[in-house]
C-alpha cells in the first residue's frame, strides 16, 4: 500500500464545515474526510484555521513491530525530541497501550527527549488500521495574535474566513500575487501576509486606508495600500477577493456592487467575492461564472451568513 507524504487533521465547527471544505478544495483538489486528509501537497498547518496537525509521513505499517523495525532501520539521532500519540477517529486502543507505544518508539530513536522544548516532535497515530510514524507540525495559532490589530472596524471579517480566503484565492500558491480589493483595516492583509503571500489592498476610504497600514505596520508586514476607487486599479493580478461593503443600516446598492465587481474583473481573472446576501444573479451580469460557492455564518447566529463566491471570467 502507498500512502501520501502528509497526514492532515482538521478541526471546525458546524458553522464552517462549507467553508473549510472549500479551502481544502482549492488547497489540496481533495476534501478531508473525517477531519483527516492524506496528500502530496506541503502547507503549513498555520496557514489555514482549519488545520490542525500536519504529520509528515516517515514511516508506516499494517503490523506495529514491524513499523518498529522500520523506524530503527531509519537511524534517527536527534537531541531534544519529542514523542506525541495522535488519537484519530476510530483509534480505540487504550492510554495506558498508547504511552507503551510511545516508549518503543523513544527506545528506536538515539537521542534524549525533551518533553517541553523540542527540537522536533514525532507523533504515531493508528488510521484505519495503518500505523503511521511522522513528523508532527502543529498549528500553533500564532495568527491569532491578530485579533489584537490596533485599528479595528465594526465590518471587519473574522479572522477564520480570512485565512480561507486568501488561501482559496491563491490556491495555496504562495507566489500569486493578490489583491484585496476593499481592504477595509486590512484583517485579510494581515492573514495573507502571515502566511507568506503577496498582497496589497486597496479602498476607497482614507481612514480605512490608514487603518490598515497601521495594523500592517503593526506586525512589522509590508504591503501596499492603495487609496482610490477599485475602477482606478490598473496593475494585474492573479485573483482578488472582495468583501463588499454593507451595513446594517444603510445598504450598499446593487449598483455599487456591480462596479466593485466589474471593476475588479478588468484586473484579475479569478475573484472570491463576500456578500451577505445572494448575488449570484448580479454576478452573472457582470459576464463572470460562479464556480464555487458555500455560506458561513457566526456561531450563535443563524440569521446572519455571509456567502463566498468563487467566480472566473467566461473565455
Ligand atoms: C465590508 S468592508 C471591508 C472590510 C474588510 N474586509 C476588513 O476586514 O476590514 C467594505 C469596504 O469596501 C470599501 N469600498 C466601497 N466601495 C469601494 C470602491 N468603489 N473601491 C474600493 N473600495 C470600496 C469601503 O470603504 C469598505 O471599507
Amino acid at each position: 500500500m502507498q500512502l501520501k507524504k502528509y497526514l492532515y487533521s482538521f478541526i471546525y465547527d458546524n458553522t464552517e464545515t462549507e467553508l473549510s471544505k472549500l479551502e481544502s478544495k482549492y488547497i489540496f483538489n481533495a476534501e478531508d474526510k473525517n477531519k483527516l486528509l492524506f496528500s502530496d501537497i506541503k502547507i503549513a498547518p498555520s496557514s489555514s484555521a482549519f488545520i490542525k496537525n500536519r504529520l509528515e509521513l516517515i514511516s508506516f505499517s499494517e503490523d506495529y513491530p514491524t513499523l518498529i523495525e522500520n523506524i530503527k532501520k531509519e537511524n534517527i539521532t536527534i537531541e531534544g525530541f519529542k514523542v506525541e500519540y495522535l488519537v484519530i477517529e476510530g483509534d480505540t486502543l487504550e492510554y495506558k497501550k498508547r504511552l507503551g507505544k510511545l516508549k518503543d518508539i523513544g527506545y528506536s530513536i538515539e537521542g534524549i527527549p525533551d518533553y517541553y522544548n523540542p527540537t522536533v516532535t514525532y507523533a504515531l497515530c493508528l488510521f484505519e488500521g495503518i500505523w503511521c510514524f511522522g513528523i508532527l507540525t502543529k498549528n500553533k495559532y500564532a495568527w491569532q495574535k491578530h485579533n489584537k490589530k490596533p485599528c479595528s472596524y465594526s465590518n471587519s471579517i473574522g479572522i477564520n474566513i480570512a485565512k480561507a480566503l486568501v488561501n482559496i484565492a491563491a490556491t495555496g500558491k504562495n507566489e500569486n500575487d493578490l489583491l484585496d480589493a476593499c481592504c477595509g483595516v486590512g484583517t485579510i492583509m494581515l492573514e495573507a501576509c502571515f502566511a507568506g503571500y503577496n498582497i496589497e489592498g486597496c479602498d476607497i476610504n482614507w481612514k480605512v486606508c490608514r487603518d490598515a497600514r497601521e495594523n500592517l505596520a503593526h506586525f512589522n508586514y509590508t504591503a501596499n495600500v492603495y487609496r482610490s476607487d477599485i475602477k482606478d486599479i490598473s496593475k494585474k493580478y492573479d485573483a482578488a477577493i472582495i468583501d463588499l461593503p454593507y451595513d446594517l443600516f444603510s445598504k450598499a446598492s446593487d449598483q455599487d456592487f456591480l462596479h466593485i465587481i466589474a471593476s475588479t474583473s478588468k484586473i484579475t481573472d479569478r475573484l472570491v467575492i463576500v456578500s451577505i446576501s445572494d448575488i449570484s444573479k448580479l454576478i452573472h451580469d457582470t459576464g463572470l461564472k460562479i464556480s464555487d460557492s458555500c455560506s458561513v455564518s457566526k456561531p450563535g447566529k443563524t440569521n446572519f451568513s455571509r456567502k463566498i463566491w468563487v467566480c472566473e471570467k467566461i473565455e
